[in-house]
């Protein structure tokens, strides 16, 4: 009878202490986090972090469609070097060599999203601040992508989520947010492929993605001086 109790408590706390760390005292330390104001007078800018966050309408597009299986958006500590090449074009500063260290991610850059989507995998590129890298693209060029990757980049392995889309028959002038397609990926003739609500959506939430604010106490002059 003994056994079996020390049994029994050996496996409640062999499952309920890592619960307790692991869990229960994370999500009560993240529901506590508050935004942090930038001092004029030491940071050099005004406002708080973090800013006003994700586009989450698109958000419950992104997590439907399972780019998490694939997409990271955490940028590990690790990776936070200037002259790390994993770094270059990660943050705002587009160049080949960022004049800036792209910062790690931190908890409050999640603060204002009711699931953080950190990622599985990352198959593809991580996407923390995809929003700086696609703002040079045109939504049309986006959406392209997004129905067909392979007709941007011939190797990707990334899938086409083409029910995102519409094929419609071409009316007078055709819609001016067709796609613009190469023949191998276009629909038939007399026909042009549209995007829905649920491809705009989910493109308003990639070009939101911007988790690069400077950390109040921790801003550069540079950064300061740029927003
Ligand atoms: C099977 C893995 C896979 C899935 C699932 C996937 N992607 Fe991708 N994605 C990739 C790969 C690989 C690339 C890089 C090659 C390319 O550009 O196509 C990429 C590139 C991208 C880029 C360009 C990133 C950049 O840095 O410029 C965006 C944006 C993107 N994916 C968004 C999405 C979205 C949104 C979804 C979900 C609707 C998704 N991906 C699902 C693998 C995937």
């Amino acid at each position: 009878m003994t056994s079996l109790r020390k049994f029994v408590i050996g496996i409640g706390i062999s499952f309920g202490l890592p619960w307790l760390l692991l869990i229960v005292v994370p999500a009560i330390s993240a529901q506590k986090l508050t935004t942090l104001s930038y001092d004029k007078e030491r940071d050099g800018m005004e406002g708080a972090y973090p800013g006003k966050g994700i586009y989450r309408q698109g958000q419950l597009i992104y997590a439907k469609e399972g780019c998490t299986q694939c997409h990271t958006q955490m940028i590990r500590p690790g990776f936070a070097g200037i002259l790390d090449p994993w770094k270059k074009g990660w943050g705002s500063d587009q160049a080949e060599t960022p004049a800036q260290p792209i910062r790690p991610s931190t908890q409050r850059d999640y603060m204002f999203e009711p699931y953080a989507y950190l990622g599985v995998q990352r198959n593809g590129p991580d996407l923390t601040n995809a929003g700086y890298r696609l703002a040079d693209k045109s939504r049309l060029e986006i959406h392209e992508h997004l129905y067909s990757p392979q007709a941007v980049n011939k190797w990707s392995i990334m899938p086409g989520f083409r029910h995102l889309y519409k094929v419609q028959p071409i009316q007078a002038a055709g819609s001016p947010k067709a796609l613009k397609l190469p023949a191998a990926f276009a629909p038939e003739k007399g026909y042009e492929v549209v995007p829905t609500a649920e491809a705009e959506e989910l493109v308003n939430y990639l070009l939101s993605l911007k988790k690069d604010a400077p950390i109040p106490g921790e801003v550069v002059a540079d950064t300061a001086a740029k927003k």
